[in-house]
């Protein structure tokens, strides 16, 4: 049973990753600092698997506090870095806010990583790493564009700062895995989405729409040169996503990686449009839902998904659920959350 370090583990991906992992046989400590959740998630993941996860309420830009968890658990064979600010908007705003937090958390776990000779880490990318991609779909090998917000760039020089780290180390290893657009909750419904700071993203914004927390939905434009003029992105179902971190990190326990530092994109390879996305809503929960065509948000990219095959063969990782499956688990979960 390897005892697994996950940073950000009572966030949204954090949690659900750490289901995953006591699903499959690990064992988890979490640290997060609340910044943008609650200690609740870990009393969902109990109920769910039994588990009752310690979790270290310290800020990782502490790098005293940091150590003070591998001082502790010796015994860390693995991390997967989740902590992170990440609203694109908050970090045109404060972008020294974001690069302190997500560039010195990440300088924090990597020094504890190699002070403690851990082996293996799994970072938090994204898709914004790849801006404004030229040609679709995005593979692992689709060169990265200028970053089109600080956050973006914040996930572009953690890779830069994780693919140095490593050129001079032969026994450690990472993965950095670019997400496309998680969105939607657990099957059991035991936990979700759950930000104390409020949600940007369509999916949450859909559901507190419906749910009566918002007003409305605005559409960011319908006038794109898209198939009914609204953005494309790939949705991908958070419980899939959860998934391919526990594979990820068996690829490098069981020393399957070739390289010491892979890329993988992680997305279903379908884009859907934003007005798909609230009809696909609609569909999937006979829900009401007020929504209006708006102006374009800025820096949005027209339309963006990816190519996951280097996933599936490599990592045996494959998509399972659609827009339909995240817009039903999501609604149910935001019904449970105002009960
Ligand atoms: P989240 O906000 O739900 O989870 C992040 C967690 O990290 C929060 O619980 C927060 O309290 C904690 N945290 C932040 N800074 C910290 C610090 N300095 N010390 C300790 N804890 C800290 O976000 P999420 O959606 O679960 O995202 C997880 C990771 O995935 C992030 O790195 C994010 O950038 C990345 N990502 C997210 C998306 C998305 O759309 N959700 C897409 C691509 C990449
Ligand atoms: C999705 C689509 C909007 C809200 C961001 C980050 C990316 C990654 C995922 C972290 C777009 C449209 C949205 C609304 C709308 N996160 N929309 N009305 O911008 O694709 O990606 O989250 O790494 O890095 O940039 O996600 O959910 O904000 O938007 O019409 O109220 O929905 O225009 O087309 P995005 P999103």
């Amino acid at each position: 049973m390897a005892k697994i370090l996950v940073t950000g583990g009572c966030g949204y991906i954090g949690s659900h990753t750490i289901a995953d992992l006591i699903d499959n046989g690990f064992e988890v400590v979490s640290v997060d600092n609340l910044c943008n959740s609650t200690e609740a998630a870990l009393g969902g993941i109990k109920e769910l698997t039994g588990v009752n996860v310690q979790n270290y309420r310290i800020d990782l830009v502490d790098e005293k506090a940091t150590r003070q968890i591998f001082l502790d658990h010796p015994d860390i064979k693995g991390i997967i870095h989740f902590a992170a600010l990440k609203l694109v908007g908050e970090s045109v705003e404060k972008p020294l806010l974001y690069f302190r937090n997500n560039i010195n958390s990440l300088l924090s776990i990597l020094n504890c990583m190699d002070e403690f000779d851990v082996e293996n880490l799994i970072f938090s990318s994204s898709c914004s790493v790849y801006g404004n991609a030229r040609a679709l779909p995005v593979t692992e090998k689709t060169p990265l564009q200028e970053a089109e917000s600080p956050y973006a760039r914040t996930k572009q020089m953690g890779e830069n700062i994780i693919q140095d780290y490593l050129t001079s180390r032969q026994d450690q290893n990472a993965i950095l895995l670019r997400y496309f657009n998680p969105a939607g909750a657990h099957d059991s419904n035991l936990i979700g989405e759950s930000p104390t700071v409020p949600p940007s993203n369509l999916v949450p914004v859909i559901t507190e729409t419906a749910i009566g927390k918002r007003e409305k939905v605005v559409v960011f434009g319908d006038d794109y040169a898209t198939r009914d003029g609204s953005c494309i992105r790939d949705y991908i179902h958070i419980m899939d996503l959860a998934n391919a971190h526990t594979k990820a990190l068996q690829y490098l326990l069981d020393d399957k990686n070739s390289d010491n530092c892979e890329i993988f994109n992680l997305g279903i390879g379908q884009g859907v449009t934003v007005l798909e996305a609230v009809n696909a809503f609609l569909e999937a929960t006979n829900a009401p839902l007020n929504y209006e065509i708006g102006p374009r948000r800025p820096g949005d990219v027209v339309a963006i998904f990816a190519d996951y095959t280097k996933a599936a063969e490599l990592l045996g990782w494959e998509p399972t659920r659609d827009i339909n499956d995240i817009m039903r688990t999501a609604w149910e979960w935001e019904k449970k959350r105002v009960k």
